[in-house]
């Protein structure tokens, strides 16, 4: 697919991003009469009420399906001949007297529908004329928000879904469960969400999660807007609020306390008691009957094995199946779960911890604590999805990351063709222990669709930077009007005043030496 030569941002007022692939403008508009006509197949439906709501929010009343195609004035068809780029491909063609979106699948009307919404101008209420040919790059474009450190509420979610769809992203990491809470409620252990939803220092008795009724609708919004959810249930480490909640799971069995300060715990679940997995997946259970995607994640990162050292439960595993110490263990630990979830039709995401022992064939790996772990990854045959601290850490102040060098991330630098087809795409993490949920938006975006940007086009098809900020201004002003809270993009913006977030970017992530 050839880029466009002319750069869109020229011809009309709105700000597309990502970048289309290509596109070709014509002189002239589309301005539709008082009522919009749109027709779409039922598989395109989700697009259309995309589109019917969006336009709606700009006062603009759409009628849908009451018409023939012929007759209306937006269409979303199949296409008429092969369309280049893979499953989430579209063509969109405006013309003079309506609007064809193409695609052959979910993800590809949603997309079209999101450039048709990107490029109504909202005070003309008309269309430019343009035919456009657009598919990304990567498959895997998303974000991980931790809801544990700091819960985010059900709204502050749907408006970063909305920030996330406005830019083609399609998977949120949805991370549940942590030291300093656990966050998702389970109906067989009920004590995980009446002890574990509330950090120790949280204010008296309120304890924040999301109950099943909530998590089907974000589930059911995430949807609509063509977002995969990824649920993370962290183990064996970062297991603190579970172990609080039921001691029994853990290795020495004593009473600890639901987190209230961040960092590394050594409160691990018990690799040598089967009741352990028999919880673990009696969770997993309900989780998979939750979230009705492909993917599950099952952490794995910064686990201390101190703990198993001395455990004679642990020990005894590491007996009986012939393991050589402790990170086989976690190893043996991780690929009974994640064989489980093979079973019940999902695939494991592991931190790049998983690495240090042998994982199962069939996970994908998260590379976060350096690029070269990428590399790592898909030399030993895993699909990788790229979030290394340095371009990825959406939770570092604008100081350590802005957007010009989330921009400036290449997925697959210095990969060889067949290493680089293993990196199915890229997500940012956005922590929150230094982060509540007042400044959540504002760091996410704009640095976010510097991401999105280029996990789409690909890193060496990008418009030169500046014009790619022009238009980032272009879509926080939109989203603003859209209710979703975008800071500043540049650390020059900040200067002296940034005090969001981390700051000890160059400080290396613990154990990386083990691999790299
Ligand atoms: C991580 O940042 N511990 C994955």
């Amino acid at each position: 697919m050839s880029d466009s030569s002319s750069p869109a941002s020229s011809v009309f007022p709105g700000a597309v991003v990502p970048r289309p692939r290509f596109a070709e403008w014509e002189e002239g508009r589309f301005a539709p009469g008082e009522d919009l006509r749109i027709s779409a197949p039922e598989e395109a439906i989700a697009a259309l009420h995309r589109l019917q709501h969006g336009l709606g929010k700009r006062g603009v009343v759409v009628r849908s399906n009451v018409t023939s195609p012929e007759q209306a004035d937006i269409v979303l068809v199949h296409p008429a001949e092969t369309l280049p780029g893979g499953p989430e491909a579209y063509r969109l063609t405006i013309f003079p007297r309506g609007i064809r979106v193409e695609a052959r699948t979910a993800a590809g009307w949603g997309h079209g529908v999101q450039t048709v919404l990107d490029l109504h101008a909202p005070d003309t209420r008309d269309w430019p004329l343009v035919l456009m040919v657009d598919a990304p790059e990567f498959a895997w474009r998303g974000m991980l928000l931790d809801c544990c450190r700091h819960f985010v509420p059900k709204p502050v979610i749907c408006r970063i879904l909305d920030g996330m769809a406005a830019s083609k992203l399609n998977r949120f990491h949805w991370h549940l469960t942590d030291d300093q809470a656990w966050r998702i409620e389970i109906k067989r252990y009920p004590r995980l969400t009446e002890v574990g939803a509330r950090r120790t220092d949280e204010s008296a008795g309120r304890r924040q999660f999301y109950s099943h009724d909530d998590i089907r609708d974000i589930v059911e919004y995430a949807t609509q807007r063509g977002i995969d959810i990824v649920p993370e249930i962290e183990m064996p480490g970062h297991a603190t609020a579970a172990l609080a909640c039921y001691p029994d799971l853990g290795c020495h069995q004593v009473p600890v306390e639901v987190k209230a300060q961040w960092g590394l715990f050594p409160h691990n679940y018990n690799a040598g008691k089967d009741h352990v997995f028999e919880f673990l997946e009696n969770v997993l259970s309900e989780v998979v009957d939750l979230f009705p995607f492909p993917y599950v994640h099952l952490g794995a990162d910064e686990c201390d094995k101190a703990q198993w050292r001395d455990c004679p439960d642990c020990q005894a595993r590491i007996k009986a199946e012939g393991l050589a110490d402790e990170t086989a263990l976690q190893s043996y630990f991780v690929n009974r779960i994640a064989a489980f979830l093979q079973r019940h039709g999902r695939t494991a995401i592991g931190w790049d911890e998983i690495l240090e022992g042998e994982p199962m064939s069939g996970m994908m790996v998260q590379a976060w604590r350096d690029e070269r772990i990428i590399k790592l990854a898909a030399d030993r045959g895993f699909p990788v999805i790229a979030s290394p601290r340095r371009f990825c850490y959406l939770d570092m102040a604008l100081s350590q990351i802005d957007l010009r060098d989330v921009f400036s991330f290449d997925p697959t630098a210095g990969l060889d063709e067949a290493s680089a087809k293993m990196v199915v795409g890229a997500e940012a993490n956005m922590w929150t222990e230094y982060v509540d949920e007042s400044e959540l938006e504002h760091m996410i975006f704009p640095r976010l669709w510097g991401l999105s940007e280029v996990l789409w086009c690909g890193a060496h098809n990008l418009m030169p930077f500046d014009e790619f900020k022009a238009r980032v201004d272009l879509l926080s002003a939109r989203a603003r009007v859209d209710g979703l809270q975008p800071g500043p993009a540049l650390r020059e913006d900040v200067a002296g005043k940034d005090r969001k977030g981390r700051t000890d970017l160059d400080e290396p992530a613990p154990g990386v030496e083990k691999l790299a």
